[in-house]
């Protein structure tokens, strides 16, 4: 675990690497000209040899000749900084620096809000890797970074705590299926969450069908390792508002009898990106103490082919006494989080937010690094963007289109599981909304955000953690001032 800390002012600081901003045009930012001074007259050829002008997402390296620093690290910032751009250079940063063990830095110096936590947020994110199933991983080798000329201690714990929590649900989703099934990730959960305040309720298989969980038992028939379905709470005293998050938890989704091509299965571990997020967030925010009550629900299953599998035709009652005709076993996240989200409505919280990698349909649509929003109302929608926008991470606002509810009638039960092709990743988003009701809601599809095929600045391949920081922000936007 890398401490971050606040360091001395930049000439009275030593270490195995310095990273300093500069914008456009080699336009030294905050502690680049001093130390720009002590290297020498070398330096701009140099950096013209690197071909290095201070374009945001390019850093150059060059010895630390006459400075108490190994290594300097020029980060680009471009023309215009933002949270976001800062996040994304000191994870960059991080990357570079990988090898130095004390590391300090002056990105935090640049002049915009909250920027002591964008700079922990992203170089912790940057540092990330997962070696839990190496046989013999190699230690970390950076240990320590340094603020230097010192930092607001609020932020830095602010951009560790959120940090922490996004690493959490990555390595959650790094897990291997077998290594993650439901009552191992329930414990995680409880684990990540219960020494805060929360306070953890995990219902087992027997549980589940006490609950009448119908969605979650339907899913769960076809595997050997039973269900859980794990409700977060965390009441801070005084607060008013609540905000419900429901996260899908299919910790390997092979998509039952409706089977997946064996062509990239094994990504289907990403399953349960969205209840990882869940209780990652809850964590950060109950370790930020915000003053908002908040309940994570979970259901957790393996989506599996066993003697017992659902059948495409099958109906099963759901948690708020529908019925549902499944004529595809691999449209299941919306099953399980049918359950969720019909005991999320039951406490009448402000809103109800659900995060799940739930169709390939919105991965064609948006791409590979935007999520979809599909929100009962304008007001909830443009929380949850102006959320997203601050947190830094990537949304597109979707139709709820109420025309195409219809091709969700099913012949012999109340609703079917599949409307075909065109639109899916709507029709899934309507499908949601007959478990929700009338209440605020908002939907966000991380299909494709939830994984990446390579790393890019805070960014590591494999999963990402996506939906954390959203999620935290949306809470904060529910806190009362
Ligand atoms: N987990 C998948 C969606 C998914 C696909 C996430 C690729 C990330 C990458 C989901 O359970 C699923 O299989 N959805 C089907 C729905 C279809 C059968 C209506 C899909 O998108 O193909
Ligand atoms: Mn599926
Ligand atoms: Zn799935």
């Amino acid at each position: 675990m890398i401490t971050v800390s606040s360091g001395n002012a930049l000439l009275e600081e030593s270490g195995d690497a310095l990273v300093v901003p500069v914008f456009s045009d080699l336009a030294w930012g905050p502690g680049a000209s001093d130390i720009a001074e002590q290297l020498g007259d070398w330096l701009e050829d140099e950096l013209a040899a690197q071909k290095f002008s201070g374009k945001a997402g390019k850093a150059a390296t060059v010895p630390g000749i006459g400075t108490s620093f190994g290594r300097i690290v020029f980060v680009g910032l471009g023309d215009e900084v933002d949270a976001e751009s800062l996040r994304q250079a000191a994870g960059l940063a991080a990357g570079i620096t990988s090898r130095s063990a004390r590391v300090a830095t002056s990105l935090h110096a640049v002049d915009i809000d909250g920027a002591a936590s964008a700079v922990t947020l992203g170089f912790l994110l940057g540092a990330y890797s997962f070696t839990d199933r190496k046989s013999e991983p190699e230690a970390p080798l950076t240990e320590e970074l340094v603020l230097v000329g010192g930092a607001d201690s609020a932020e830095m714990s602010r951009g560790k705590i959120l940090a922490g929590a996004v690493a959490f649900a990555r390595t959650m989703v790094n897990e291997p299926a077998n290594h993650k099934k439901p009552s191992v990730l329930a414990d995680h959960f409880a684990a990540v969450t219960e020494p805060f305040g929360v306070q953890v309720t995990v219902f087992d298989e027997a549980a589940i069908a006490q609950e009448r969980f119908g969605g979650l038992a339907a899913v769960a028939q076809g595997a050997t390792n039973p269900p859980r379905m794990v409700v977060m709470k965390y009441s801070p005293a005084g607060a008013k508002r609540t905000v419900a998050f429901v996260g899908k938890g299919i910790v390997f989704d092979s998509g039952g009898l409706s089977i997946k091509p064996a062509a990239g299965m094994e990504t289907m571990k990403t399953d349960m990106s969205g209840a990882a997020a869940v209780a990652g967030a809850v964590s950060a925010i109950a370790q930020l103490g915000l003053a908002v009550n908040v309940i994570g629900i979970t259901p957790i299953t393996e989506n599996m082919t066993g003697g017992a599998a659902q059948r495409p035709g099958d109906v099963f009652t759901a948690r708020n006494g529908a019925t549902v005709e499944v004529l595809n076993t691999d449209a299941e996240g919306r099953l399980v989080l049918a359950d969720g989200l019909a005991l999320a409505v039951e406490s009448s919280p402000d809103v109800v937010i659900d995060v799940a990698t739930l169709t390939g349909a919105c991965m064609v649509a948006l791409g590979k690094d935007i999520a979809g929003v599909w929100a009962s109302d304008e007001e909830v929608a443009a929380t949850v963007t102006a959320a997203a926008n601050a947190a830094g991470e990537k949304f597109w606002h979707m139709p709820l289109e109420a025309d195409y509810r219809s091709l969700l009638d099913s012949d012999i039960a109340d609703i079917k599981n599949t409307a075909g092709r065109w639109g899916g990743a709507i029709t899934a988003a309507l499908f949601l909304q007959h478990f929700v009701g009338d209440q605020p809601w908002a939907h966000l599809d991380i299909a494709g955000p939830a994984r990446a095929e390579k790393a890019k600045h805070y960014v590591k391949k494999g999963g990402t953690g996506f939906g954390v920081r959203t999620m935290v922000a949306i809470a904060e936007a529910y806190t009362e001032r």
